[in-house]
């Protein structure tokens, strides 16, 4: 026995889909997450549809009062999602038409699954923004906070993760400041380029009914319609640019949260992360291990693969709709849960950290970190061009090294074998508070600027 057509578009099968071919063509498991997009969408197209005349007021209210009910079921978790009516949007329009009746055929007027899914995930993918938005400010405050604690603590600043020069750990953290403030600014970008609205698209050729795409743009919150209606079906870039944003934000927390399991080694020491943002070893009994921050490190993977994988959905594919674009939401759903998970535990983690200032402190005077501040005081007092400072101070170094000691361990006499006119001011700069104090350039490590940037950052942020 065949299985009957689809209640929604089988007028003209007589035999409805093979079960393999149901299985591939429903997004029901997934897109129910559109669920309270699609019953506003809907709500604003059956106002506009009365307010055009194009049905009447009664049938307007009907559907609008029957939706919300179609919301509360699902909002209760007990709607009986079917895998035959293939997608929220047809889920929620049988739903209705249980519970209301006649008028609930008269939604779909002037419109279709098309302009439908375009809307919907539109409008869920908008939120993301704003919820990345939110959770990025949490993640700033929290670096803030730790900046302004350790304006002054004295650190190694890292090239090829060498030792280089001193820099202080507010500098530090506000280098992530920056990072994540451009983040926002992306998804900021991605949000107000996606907020027009493709509801009126219809299939793709717009329609012939009166409707007023302003005035359902308007309802839903978006700036204005769609101006052509063949792009309003078949664009994914907001999608596209949501997933671009979110991977170079994961790439941030990805480098933020390798630092965090190298300073938390035993080798290092630089932070001691809390109880809360630690797990132990299932064998190794003294084992403290880093593995929220291991995780926001892998986090990068999936999110930077979904978007991979929506531009491969989306390359090729001839205007308008294909079913291929159905593969696009499973994607930003996972790197959307993903990007929001790590945020909020790389904010709990930064805010919890502990740096171990003495840690810090001694790392920061290896590695012949106050070599360029050598250089630098040959070229100021005693007027050196650069290359020779360079010189002179790498004889220094080789010295020291030779002596298995640092640059102010060396006696005046030493300092003075590699050139006599240095004198035993040279030591003043040797230090590393002397060398961070005296980054004063803007956007140097110097705790003045230091401070100086926190106080812009709190201007900004209010
Ligand atoms: N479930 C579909 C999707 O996610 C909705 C649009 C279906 N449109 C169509 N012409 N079959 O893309």
């Amino acid at each position: 026995m065949t299985k009957s057509s689809n209640a929604m578009w089988g007028g003209r099968f007589a035999a409805g889909p093979d079960a393999i071919m149901e299985a591939i063509n429903a997004s029901i498991g997934f897109d129910q997450r559109l669920a309270s997009q699609d019953i506003a969408g809907s709500r604003a197209h059956a106002a506009m549809l009365a307010a055009c005349g194009i049905i009447s007021d009664t049938d307007a209210e009907a559907i609008g009062e029957g939706l919300l009910t179609v919301l509360s079921e699902i909002e209760a978790g007990d709607f009986p999602f079917s895998t035959a009516l293939e997608d929220i949007h047809m889920n929620v329009e049988a739903r209705l038409k249980e519970v209301i009746g006649a008028p609930a055929g008269r939604l779909h007027t002037g419109r279709s699954r098309n302009d439908q899914v375009a809307v919907d995930f539109r409008l869920w993918v908008r939120d993301q923004c704003d919820a990345a938005d939110g959770a990025l400010l949490k993640l700033i405050q929290a670096l803030i906070a730790q900046a302004e604690a350790g304006a002054d603590y004295v650190m190694p600043g890292f090239t090829h993760l060498q030792v280089a020069q001193p820099v202080t750990w507010g500098h530090h953290m506000l280098a992530y400041v920056e990072m994540f403030a451009r983040d926002r600014s992306r998804f900021a970008d991605a949000r107000a380029r996606m907020n027009t609205s493709p509801l009126g698209a219809a299939a793709l050729a717009g329609t012939s009914f009166p409707i007023d795409r302003q005035m359902t743009a308007e309802a839903l919150g978006f700036d204005r319609p769609m101006a052509n209606s063949l792009d309003a079906v078949s664009d994914r870039d907001f999608a596209l640019e949501f997933l671009s944003s979110a991977s170079i934000c994961a790439m941030h927390m990805s480098r933020l949260a390798e630092e965090l399991v190298i300073w938390s080694s035993a080798q290092f020491r630089f932070v001691k992360m809390s109880d809360q943002w630690s797990t132990g070893s299932s064998i190794m009994p003294q084992k403290r291990n880093p593995d929220a921050a291991e995780l926001i490190r892998a986090k990068i993977g999936r999110i930077f693969g979904a978007n991979v994988a929506l531009m491969t959905v989306m390359k090729g594919l001839p205007l308008t709709y294909s079913k291929d674009m159905q593969e696009d939401k499973e994607q930003v759903f996972d790197a959307a849960d993903n990007l929001m998970l790590a945020l909020a535990a790389m904010a709990g983690m930064v805010s919890d950290m502990v740096p171990q200032v003495d840690n810090l402190r001694a790392a920061a005077a290896t590695g012949f970190s106050t070599a360029t501040d050598l250089a630098d005081w040959l070229v100021r007092e005693l007027g050196l061009p650069f290359r020779d400072a360079h010189h002179v101070t790498g004889s220094l170094v080789a010295l020291a090294e030779s002596k298995d000691c640092d640059l102010p361990d060396l006696s005046l006499d030493e300092m003075k074998s590699a050139h006599d006119g240095i004198t035993s001011d040279v030591f003043t700069v040797l230090g590393v508070d002397n060398s961070v104090a005296s980054r004063t350039s803007f956007g140097g490590t110097a705790p003045d600027q230091v401070r100086a940037r926190i106080a812009d950052w709190k201007d900004v942020l209010g």
